[in-house]
């Protein structure tokens, strides 16, 4: 099979298979609405993924399972192919999902009334992770310049660590501003960490899809002390709810604390068809992921221009990865429930802005552009007209 333009053009209707980004989405906010908005991709996995949940449907019980060198071999020989990430068995760890992780980190590496970094815009959860385990958000929010593109924030770091912050989660490539940091950003970032001594938790789910001639550094080529990486198969061949992850941790110390942690809250991974999609996605699925990234690329050049087209007031954040585009709007003068009243009014849903952070993500919008490129055509003359129209009421 060829995994070209017309394949990926092609999409496939979602309705009816307790969809979140579909079905969800309609029940709530309109038959006809189109959305655009939580991170999967309307794709079909690829073919060897569904073959391997086949076969092994074909077999009439579906008990216990153990998790066998081959399943953790194939995540190993994926990251040092395609990121040359070397890391052993021995430093895995498979977790239900990539929030799993984040929460797993916050309980085993800090204490109730603790602070942990966050850099704002970020994928809400990281927020939730902190705030649900007990533990004190302290935000070093990106800094952003006029073309929309974002830099992290040393000094506010800085601050936040000499204030007394215990851990830091950072999102590689970052959610929702798409930018793939670079080795001597995260070196950076790193020493100063060290010379705190606080541990570093990454999200790197998205490490799969970087634009060239960007490239992705994982925190686990620069550093085995004191980091967790946290990983999964999910986002790039549109697994998530078969419920799959891993956490990757050299450091023993660590690695023990967020396994104890597991154990007392009895997490456990292994579901029987996760297992054969995973395994058959990362040993068979780079002829698929590297059409898919040549598309992506192509559709976020379609949106800039769209964009600039039809939406001459808002700002792009240039995308370095991610299928996640960061729209600010507010220059056209709507508050962020605005934004969403007319959206959904104008038939189109997108995550709203301050899902990533109340202040930084107020009159923004993000978009989702895993999906057909008519639907990301579609979405922003919906959008045009949500902008544009409504004024008479
Ligand atoms: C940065 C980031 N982390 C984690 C997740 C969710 O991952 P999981 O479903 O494995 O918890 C997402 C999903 O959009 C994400 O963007």
């Amino acid at each position: 099979m060829i995994f070209n333009e017309e394949y990926f053009d092609e999409g496939l209707y979602r309705m009816g298979t307790r969809s979140e980004k579909w079905d969800a989405c309609r029940k709530e906010h309109g038959e006809n609405v189109l959305p655009m908005w939580v991170a999967d991709m309307d794709f079909p996995s690829p073919p060897a993924v569904q073959e391997a949940i086949l076969k092994r449907a074909a077999h009439p019980t579906y008990c216990y399972t153990e998790i066998e060198a081959d399943d953790d071999e194939a995540l190993i020989n994926f990251w040092q192919r395609r990121h040359g990430v070397t890391f052993g068995r021995e430093d895995i760890t498979m977790i239900p999902c990539v929030v799993t992780g984040l929460r797993l980190a916050a309980l085993a590496l800090t204490q109730p009334g603790d602070g942990i970094i966050i850099q704002s815009p970020v994928y809400g959860p990281f927020r939730m992770s902190v705030e649900e385990t007990g533990r004190k958000v302290m935000d070093a929010p990106l800094v952003r310049d006029a073309n929309g593109r974002y830099d992290m924030d040393l000094a506010a770091v800085e601050k936040q660590l000499q204030a007394g912050a215990k851990l830091m989660m950072l999102c590689n490539p970052q959610n929702p501003v798409s930018r793939v940091w670079t080795a001597e950003e995260l070196q950076a970032l790193l020493d100063l960490l060290n010379r705190y001594n606080v541990p570093l938790v990454s999200d790197e789910i998205h490490a799969d899809f970087v634009f060239a001639p960007r490239q992705f550094v994982s925190v686990m080529s620069l550093q085995e002390k004191n980091v967790v990486a946290l990983c999964a198969a999910s986002k790039t061949f549109n697994l998530a709810g078969l419920q799959q992850a891993d956490f990757i941790c050299k450091d023993e110390a660590i690695r023990t604390a967020m396994r104890n942690e597991m154990d007392k809250a009895g997490v456990r991974s292994g579901n029987i068809f996760a297992l054969e999609a995973t395994r058959a996605a990362y040993n068979e699925g780079d002829a698929w992921l590297d059409g898919l990234l040549a598309y992506l690329k192509g559709s976020y050049e379609l949106l800039a221009d769209l964009v600039k087209q039809h939406l001459p007031k808002a700002v792009l954040t240039p995308m370095e990865g991610t299928y996640l585009g960061w729209l600010d709007l507010r220059a056209y003068g709507y508050t962020t429930d605005e934004l969403m009243q007319r959206t959904e009014k104008a038939g189109v849903y997108f995550t709203v802005g301050t899902f990533f952070g109340q202040e930084q993500g107020e009159g923004h919008l993000r978009i989702n552009i895993g999906c057909p490129r008519r639907n990301i055509e579609e979405a922003v003359l919906r959008l045009r007209v949500a902008l544009e129209n409504g004024d008479e009421e």
